[in-house]
This record gives structure tokens, C-alpha cells and sequence, in this order.
């Protein structure tokens, strides 16, 4: 219907917009953003994951430091994807219609950033994966997205170093058939996350390019988990019986799983078992005598990187500032080889 006295309908919208004022529209409609404080949606793949319950910890802290420090209020909506994408993706969806400042991303399934990023830049709300590493490509399609993580390959290194170097120090306590050759279990971490991959590829290499001949006795998927680690290394047990002599674990969850395993076996001696994050239970482990190695996966560094990257993004302050960065994109923590001997100057005391 032609309405003459008044202006015309995309005049209005267009006025609207720029006053900031039209509701259900771009970011200037997102309810109420506080004028002091900052709102952080955190979306988990699955809270109940060991390490990923040492990062929220350490954020919970982090936030509360730096509200102290500085009087800012902070608040932190963390939500569970309990390990299904699409769930993931309602979350997420819930933060960019709410008006979060900044929303980060603990993907599912690292394929599934692309809609994602789009979504986000769409809605003007920046972006910060991390720990489940999306591709590069994916990384590159807006400039508000970043990633914080550690090198998957160099904790591989790491454990790898661990057990030649043990092996150096005393051949007999790892190669205890004495045929000159380390018998080896690999517990993977999920299929195509980026650090089950890397790792059990560069642990291997670190052993044998320190000269140490090993051989592969079995490997498998235990999903991060320690239950299904058990359930891997008791088949293991009943079919090698006690020529494993070392177990490598892409996490500390694995570890402890595959040390489950041998206690309800009455395996004895325990093979040689590293893992890989450091977390308290593993630490606890350490000091027992039964796990003999880890790499620590700096989760306060990590939850410190996001928090402050999180504060200078919804305050419009240069990211460079609060974070370092390579490439303008990535925040890389570096990890740390942790044997029973330098637990505690490693790894600092549990939030
Ligand atoms: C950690 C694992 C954890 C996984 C979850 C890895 O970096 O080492 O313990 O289960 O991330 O994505």
C-alpha cells in the first residue's frame, strides 16, 4: 500500500541502523550488553573431560583475578556440547542472538568451523577456538578469529625423549625380555583430533631417532578415555601377557586407564606408562611410582591466553597487546617434560 506522508520503509531501516536503534537487528540490537562488564560464552565439547575441567578451572580463576584487578565484571556462560555437534551449534547460536562480547569454541568436531566462523562474522562477535584445533582455512575466513592451543607434534617429541632417555639411564627397567627391542602399546586419543594424531606419530620418532629399536605390539582409539584405555589394555594384557613393556598414551586419562588395566590383571611389574597434560590425577600417579612420565599441557597458560585475549577483544583494545601471537592467528603455550624427579618444579600446585 502506497503510504504518501510518510518516508519511505528502507529510509526508516537505514535511519535505524545507524541511530542503533532498531531491534532484532546486527550487533546494536543484541540485548543488553553492559556498559562495564563483559560477557564470555565458553562452548565445550565435553565438560567431563579431564584437561578440559583443569582450562575451565583455571578460567573461572583467571576471570575472578582480573575482575579484582581491575573491577571489571566478568561473566563466563559455559555450556556442555556433551559430544554432539549439533548441540554445540544450538549453544553457540544462543550466544550470538544474546549479545555475548566473545564467544570461544571448544569444537565437537574440528570440521565443523566453517558455518561457525560465518555465523560469527555475520553477527560482529569475535571468535577464539581452542585446544581442538579447527583447519587453517577456517582460521583465515575473518580476521576476529583466533586459536589457542599448544604444538601437538612436540608433545609427541616429548614423550617420546621421556622414555629414550629412561631407557638410556637404565635399559635392563624398560627392555626386561633383554632382546635389545622396546614391545610398545600406543592408546590413541580420538580418530582426526589434530593431537592424537601428531603424537602418536612424533613419540615414535623421537625413540627411534635416539637410536632406542622398538616394536609395535598393538594400537587402538580410547577416545581420550580412561574407561575405554582400561578396556583396550585388558585385551592387550590377555593377549601379550607381560611382553608389553612400555605403554604410550596420547593423554593422562589413557595412562591411567591402561595402569587400571594391569592393577585388575595383577601385572607386575608394571610395564613402563607415559601420558601426556599433567593433570592432577596423573601428577597423584607420578608421585605413587605408577605412572612414569607425562608432558604438561599448561591448562592455566592456556585459559590465561583466552581470558586475556577475550577482555582486549570486547574492549575493543589491540589483541597484540594482551597476547602474543604467531601470525596475528595463533597463541601457542608451550609444554613441559614432567618425570616423577621434577613434578613439582614443573607443574604448578592445582587451582
Ligand atoms: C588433551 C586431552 C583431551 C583433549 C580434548 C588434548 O589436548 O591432551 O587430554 O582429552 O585435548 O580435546
Amino acid at each position: 500500500m502506497n503510504r504518501p506522508n510518510r518516508p519511505p520503509r528502507r529510509l526508516c531501516l537505514l535511519l535505524a541502523l545507524l541511530l542503533g536503534i532498531l531491534p532484532g537487528c546486527g550487533r546494536s540490537a543484541a540485548p543488553s550488553r553492559s556498559a562495564d562488564g563483559i560477557r564470555v560464552g565458553v562452548a565445550l565439547y565435553q565438560q567431563n573431560d579431564t584437561f578440559i575441567a583443569t582450562i575451565v578451572s583455571s578460567l573461572e580463576a583467571a576471570a575472578r583475578e582480573r575482575e579484582a584487578d581491575e573491577g571489571l565484571k566478568i561473566t563466563l556462560n559455559i555450556t556442555d556440547g556433551r559430544g554432539s555437534q549439533a548441540t554445540q551449534n544450538e549453544q553457540i547460536d544462543r550466544f550470538l542472538s544474546t549479545g555475548y562480547d566473545v564467544i570461544c569454541v571448544n569444537l565437537v568436531d574440528r570440521t565443523a568451523a566453517a558455518v561457525i566462523v560465518d555465523k560469527a562474522k555475520s553477527a560482529g562477535i569475535p571468535l577464539i577456538f581452542f585446544n581442538r584445533e579447527p583447519v587453517r582455512e577456517d582460521i583465515m575466513r575473518w580476521d576476529k578469529v583466533y586459536y589457542v592451543g599448544a604444538e601437538a607434534g612436540k608433545s609427541g617429541v616429548m614423550q617420546g625423549e621421556l622414555v629414550a632417555e629412561a631407557y638410556r639411564a637404565d635399559p635392563e627397567a624398560l627392555d626386561r625380555s633383554g632382546d635389545g627391542v622396546l614391545q610398545y602399546v600406543m592408546l590413541e586419543g580420538e580418530p582426526g583430533h589434530q593431537d592424537s594424531l601428531l603424537r602418536t606419530e612424533y613419540s615414535i620418532k623421537a625413540v627411534t631417532s635416539a637410536n632406542v629399536t622398538t616394536e609395535k605390539l598393538a594400537n587402538d582409539t580410547a577416545n581420550w578415555n580412561r574407561g575405554q584405555a582400561a578396556s583396550r589394555m585388558s585385551q592387550w594384557i590377555d593377549q601379550f601377557g607381560g611382553r608389553i613393556e612400555v605403554v604410550f598414551a596420547n593423554n593422562d586419562d589413557m595412562a591411567l586407564g591402561a595402569l587400571d588395566a594391569c592393577h585388575a590383571a595383577g601385572v607386575e611389574p608394571l610395564p613402563f606408562v607415559v601420558g601426556i597434560d599433567a593433570t592432577p590425577p596423573a601428577c597423584e600417579s607420578m608421585r605413587a611410582g605408577e605412572l612414569r612420565g607425562s608432558v604438561y599441557n599448561d591448562s592455566p597458560g592456556q585459559a590465561k591466553a583466552i581470558l586475556d585475549l577475550s577482555v582486549a577483544l570486547a574492549k575493543g583494545r589491540s589483541p597484540s597487546e594482551a597476547v602474543s601471537f604467531k601470525e596475528e592467528k595463533y597463541i601457542w603455550l608451550p609444554y613441559h617434560k614432567v618425570t616423577p624427579e621434577t613434578l613439582d618444579e614443573v607443574v604448578p600446585p592445582a587451582e
